[in-house]
């Protein structure tokens, strides 16, 4: 599986697959792979004849320096995963190479980037859509692969991606989740044993409010006050937030009349885990 660092190299390489009349499927990540990258992977290579893998730890994106030192990296490990789910070819710069001297220019966008994980992590999403749209620039792909764990991620790359006309087209992918239902994340390799056990609590509340609203209950408010006081009742846990929301507006809403989406962010320990889950359907 090679690996190309440079912006030049992987240009190149995508060039010569394009004038071959090859599709090209890309599928941005920051790396620590697990089954939740997978899955993009081997959809990105069903539907493309050449797949390009990312892996990149955005410091734009990072709003805490703590969180950017201790994220895991495993590159041998990507490189087998992503090989193994169809991938062609890695695509790893490094920060110097992404953001040289001078490098000035930022990607913002409104409304979108104002709830939920936006309200508690200010500039994160700036710095997402900032090296989303570079990494769109450089790799010029048919199709782009993102997972719906970060469904307001999803929903702000499609925004911009439409705003500004770059010609890409936006796939969404299930979240893929452990036996046990915790949210695949890079980010679980950081909790102990009693912090994975007790992480367990997200999910149960997410169940909890979908089965709640199953059975008649829609008033937000209600929802969300169950969902908080189930999570308090795990020691560890500290909601960051808990959110019920339109899909497709990311609104905050007070009655789930038909579909709702109920997103939280919860600190387990120090690491912060999110997860969401459609209701009402
Ligand atoms: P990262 O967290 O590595 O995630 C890369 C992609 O994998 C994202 O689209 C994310 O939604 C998806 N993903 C992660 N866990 C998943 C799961 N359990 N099920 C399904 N999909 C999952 O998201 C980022 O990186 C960055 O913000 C990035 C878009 C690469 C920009 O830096």
């Amino acid at each position: 599986m090679e690996v190309l660092r440079s912006i030049s190299e992987i240009k190149e390489k995508v060039n010569e697959w394009k004038s071959n009349g090859l599709s090209v499927g890309f599928v941005p990540t920051m790396g620590y792979l697990h089954a939740g990258h997978k899955s993009l992977i081997e959809k990105a290579s069903s539907e493309n004849d050449r797949v390009v893998v990312s892996v990149f730890v955005n410091p734009k994106q990072f709003d805490n320096e703590n969180d950017l030192e201790t994220y895991p990296s495993n590159l041998q490990g990507d490189k087998a995963l992503i090989a193994g789910a169809g991938g062609d070819i890695i695509f790893a710069p490094t920060a110097a190479e992404m953001y040289p001297d001078g490098f000035a220019t930022l990607v913002d966008i409104e409304g979108l980037d104002k709830e939920l994980c936006g309200a508690t992590r200010p500039g994160h999403f700036r710095g997402v859509c900032t090296v989303v749209t570079k990494l769109f620039l450089i790799v010029t792909p048919d199709r782009a692969y993102f997972g719906e764990k970060d469904f307001q991620q999803l929903a702000i790359i499609k925004r911009f991606t439409k705003d500004l006309n770059i010609p890409v087209e936006i796939i969404g992918c299930p979240i893929v989740r452990e036996e046990d239902g915790l949210a695949m994340s890079s980010r679980n390799a950081k909790l102990s044993e009693e912090e994975r056990r007790k992480a367990l609590i997200i999910i149960e509340a997410l169940n909890i409010i979908k089965e709640m609203v199953y059975q008649g209950t829609s008033d937000v408010e209600e929802l969300k006050k169950e969902a908080s006081r189930k999570i308090s009742t795990m020691d560890i846990a500290k909601i960051d937030y808990f959110e019920i929301v339109d899909p497709d507006t990311l609104e905050k809403i007070d009655v789930v009349k038909e579909k709702a989406l109920a997103a939280t962010a919860v600190f387990i320990g120090k690491t912060r885990l999110i997860d969401n889950m459609i209701i009402g359907e």
